[in-house]
């Protein structure tokens, strides 16, 4: 089936009209929500989604009310003809680009959260909850313009992808959500919008973080870590060698984000740190060896 080649629309009558159109000739949905400023990581998620459907949709909205900092909302990068056109060459169908009154009609009111662990810890105890109520929010508005099938997103926000999974379970949302793996740069570095605001020294700063994730992990699969306090000790120790200020290097449950108590089963991994006065987050998982660990507390 031919893809149509629209490149770009603005408003929900249009992009309903468009997909009703699209699902009439029998295409399946898939659906990549974005903050523009695209690069080989969000094009991952639109190859992923193109691979399995005839219609491919990439919003472009940078949502205001997911930034606690008014500074950050206004410095972040606005690259839209570049985006549509890096979109269309990954597989997209079309860009949804609306604006802030198309997604939020005018009175509106109603906030999706999602409480507990998930929203509060790590990112959210750093940004505060209501950024992840206002990731909720956005995501479920997108989802019921779009309606798709399903819809992608990256394990690089690895606390998104699990408040977005347990809201769309909670409101019954059907769309399926798929995971796609972190893209980095040759040398490790998490690619992110981001990553432009950063001087090359700072680029080879920040080359740390994965170092230390990929040392943390390291030392728990291999036993030299004797609890999740020693694994993040260690991380710590390379960001502090790089000169890069961490928020929070924590091992995890991967499910609950709850503190990992003992070194056992799958472990996440998740870092916050900020490179001058640029702000990263990265993670990894890691499955601990129980067996190793009690070796190495026997001797
Ligand atoms: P944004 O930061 O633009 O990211 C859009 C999607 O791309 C997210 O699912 C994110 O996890 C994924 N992504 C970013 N860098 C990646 C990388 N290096 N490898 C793989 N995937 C990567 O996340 C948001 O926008 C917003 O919060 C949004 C979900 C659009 C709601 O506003």
């Amino acid at each position: 089936m031919t893809k149509s080649i629209v490149n770009a629309i603005r408003t929900v009558p249009d992009l309903r009209e468009h997909l009703a159109a699209r699902r009439a000739d029998g295409s399946s949905v898939g659906f990549v929500p974005t903050m523009g400023a695209l690069h080989a990581g969000h094009c991952a998620l639109i190859e992923a989604a193109a691979a399995s459907h005839g219609e491919v949709v990439v919003s472009i909205f940078v949502n205001p009310t997911q930034f606690e900092d008014a500074a950050d909302l206004e410095r972040y990068p606005r690259t839209e003809q570049a985006d549509i056109e890096m979109a269309i060459a990954a597989g997209a169908s079309v860009c949804f680009i609306p604006t802030v009154d198309e997604i939020y009609p005018r009175g509106a009111a109603t906030t999706v959260s999602v409480s507990g662990g998930l929203s509060n810890r790590l990112e959210g105890a750093e940004r505060g909850s209501s950024h992840f109520d206002g990731v909720a929010t956005v995501v479920t508005v997108l989802l019921n313009i779009c309606q798709p099938d399903a819809a992608y997103f990256g394990e690089k926000d690895a606390q998104q992808l699990l408040v977005v999974r347990r809201f769309v379970t909670d409101l019954q949302i059907p769309t399926k959500i798929v995971a796609v793996p972190t893209v980095r740069s040759a040398d490790g570095l998490a690619l992110s919008s981001r990553n432009q605001r950063l001087s090359d020294q700072e680029t080879v700063q920040a080359l740390a973080i994965a170092r230390a994730l990929a040392a943390a992990a390291e030392a728990i699969s291999d036993g030299t870590a004797g609890s999740p306090e020693e694994a993040e000790t260690t991380g710590r120790a390379i960001l502090d060698d790089a000169g890069i200020a961490c928020e929070y290097f924590e091992v995890t449950s991967p499910d609950t984000l709850a503190r990992a108590e003992r070194l056992d089963g799958e472990l996440l991994i998740s870092c916050a740190a900020r490179v001058g006065d640029v702000r990263l987050i990265d993670n990894t998982t890691v499955v601990a060896n129980p067996t190793r660990e009690a070796a190495t507390a026997r001797s």
